[in-house]
C-alpha cells in the first residue's frame, strides 16, 4: 500500500510485512505479520523518521516518491539501530547522499559499525531540538525501551510522539489507525509484544512514562514503528503499559506442561480442577503444542504459573526448554510459580524446573508436587489441592 497522510503534511510511508511469522532471532512468533512504520514530514526540511527492514527498501522509496522525490530528503531520524528500522538506510542515503542522519549516541556507534559509510551523523540527546521550518522535532532518549540506543521523536507543533518500538504490535493490516481495526486483536498483539520484548525492562517503562507525564507535553497521536497508530485510544494504551509494567495481572493461573505417558497430564487436569474450584480463571497449555511466546503473553495477563513435566534423564522434557529459557530471560515480575510432575525410576524434573524459576526470580510460595509413576486417587486429590492452594494465593494478592 502507498503513502497515507496521518496529519497535515505528515505521512506514513512504511510497509506491511504480511508474511512474517518469526521475528527477531529471539523466538518471537508473529502470527499476524507486522508492519515497519516510517514517517515522512514535509516541511522546509523534508524529514524521514526511521526506515524499514532492508528487503523492503524499494517499497519504502516508492511510498516516499508518492509524496516527494526521495532525493529531496534533508534529514533522516534513526530512532533505533535494529535492522527492521535502519535496514533501508543505505538505500535512502543513496538517493539523498547529502542528508543528515540524527540519532542517539549509542545508535551512532552502531550505525557507523554496521554500515561503515561516511554519512553525516549528528547525535541528539534528551532535550535536543531540530527545526524543520514550521515544525520542531524534540528528542527523548529511551534506553532499554527496548535497547540502549532507543530514542523517541516528538513533533512539538502536532503533539505527535514517534516512540519507535514502544507501544508497537506485530499486526499486519491494510488500515493504519486504532479506530479502524478490531481493538481486541490489536491489544492482544500489544500484550504479546510487551511480554516478549519489554517485560524485563518494566521498571524503565514506568520511569519513562512518568518522565513523559512530568514533561506535560500534549500527545495527540502515538505513531510506533510496528502495527497500528494510536489516535483514539492513547490514554488506554499508556494506562495498559503502566498496568503491565507494574505487574498488575488478573487473578489467573497458567498451567503449562508436557507429559511422556500422560501421568503428568492427569496431574495437570486435576490441578486445573482445583484452581477452578476456588473460582479462579485457569488456562492450560501443553508443550510443544502451544506457542511459548503466546504462553508468555498469558503469564503477563495473569498472576501465577504452574509448570509441569515428566522426568527424563533426571531433567524436564526438552519441549519445556524454550518456555523456561524465555521465562528466565524475561523475568516476569510479580508472578507466583510452582513446579509439578511425575517420575518413574528417578526424579529430577521438578527440581530442574524450580531451578529455572529461581533464576527467573519468580516467587515460589508452595512446595513442588511430584508423584511416582501414575497418580492414584489420593494423589489426584493432592493435585487438586495443589491447584486450589495456588488459586487461593492468587485471590488474596
Ligand atoms: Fe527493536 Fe522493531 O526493533
Amino acid at each position: 500500500m502507498g503513502a497515507v497522510q496521518i496529519m497535515e503534511g505528515i505521512y506514513w510511508v512504511g510497509v506491511v510485512d504480511w508474511n512474517l511469522r518469526y521475528f527477531h532471532g529471539y523466538s518471537l512468533s508473529t502470527h499476524r505479520g507486522t508492519t515497519y512504520n516510517a514517517y515522512l514530514i514535509v516541511d522546509d526540511k523534508v524529514t524521514l523518521v526511521d526506515t524499514v527492514y532492508g528487503p523492503f527498501a524499494e517499497m519504502l522509496l516508492k511510498n516516499i516518491s508518492e509524496v516527494v522525490d526521495p532525493e529531496k530528503i534533508d534529514y533522516v531520524i534513526c530512532n533505533h539501530l535494529e535492522s527492521d528500522h535502519s535496514g533501508s538506510l543505505p538505500a535512502v542515503m543513496e538517493k539523498a547522499p547529502g542528508a543528515t542522519v540524527y540519532c542517539s549516541p549509542r545508535c551512532e556507534e552502531g550505525l557507523r559499525k554496521y554500515f561503515q559509510k561516511d554519512w553525516d551523523i549528528q547525535v541528539m540527546k534528551t532535550g535536543s531540538e531540530l527545526s524543520l521550518g514550521k515544525r520542531t522535532l524534540s528528542f527523548i532518549e529511551a534506553p532499554m525501551l527496548h535497547w540502549p540506543d532507543s530514542m523517541f521523536t516528538y513533533v512539538k507543533e502536532d503533539g505527535l510522539l514517534i516512540p519507535n518500538d514502544a507501544f508497537g504490535q506485530h499486526y499486519a493490516s491494510s488500515k493504519r489507525f486504532d479506530d479502524e481495526v478490531d481493538l481486541n486483536i490489536v491489544m492482544e498483539e500489544a500484550a504479546k509484544y510487551y511480554a516478549n520484548i519489554l517485560y524485563p525492562f518494566s521498571k524503565m517503562v514506568l520511569k519513562k512514562i512518568e518522565e513523559l507525564k512530568k514533561m506535560g507535553i500534549p500527545v495527540n497521536m502515538i505513531a510506533p514503528s510496528h502495527g497500528i497508530i494510536w489516535r483514539e485510544n492513547i490514554g488506554m494504551i499508556i494506562d495498559q503499559y503502566v498496568q503491565w509494567a507494574s505487574g498488575q495481572g488478573r487473578p489467573k493461573v497458567v498451567v503449562a506442561y508436557d507429559t511422556m505417558w500422560h501421568s503428568t497430564e492427569k496431574m495437570a487436569y486435576a490441578i486445573m480442577e482445583g484452581i477452578q474450584a476456588e473460582g479462579v480463571e485457569a488456562q492450560l497449555f501443553r508443550l510443544p503444542l502451544s506457542d511459548h511466546n503466546d504462553i508468555i503473553k498469558e503469564i503477563l495477563d495473569g498472576s501465577a504459573i504452574l509448570l509441569g513435566s515428566s522426568t527424563i534423564h533426571k531433567e524436564f522434557l526438552p519441549t519445556l526448554a524454550p518456555l523456561l529459557d524465555e521465562i528466565v530471560a524475561l523475568k516476569p515480575g510479580n508472578v507466583l510459580g510452582a513446579a509439578f510432575g511425575s517420575y518413574g525410576w528417578s526424579s529430577g524434573a521438578v527440581e530442574a524446573i524450580e531451578e529455572k524459576l529461581s533464576k527467573a526470580k519468580i516467587e515460589r510460595p508452595m512446595e513442588a508436587l511430584k508423584i511416582k509413576w501414575a497418580p492414584d486417587e489420593q494423589e489426584l486429590k493432592q493435585c487438586f489441592d495443589f491447584g486450589k492452594e495456588m488459586a487461593a494465593k492468587v485471590k488474596t494478592r
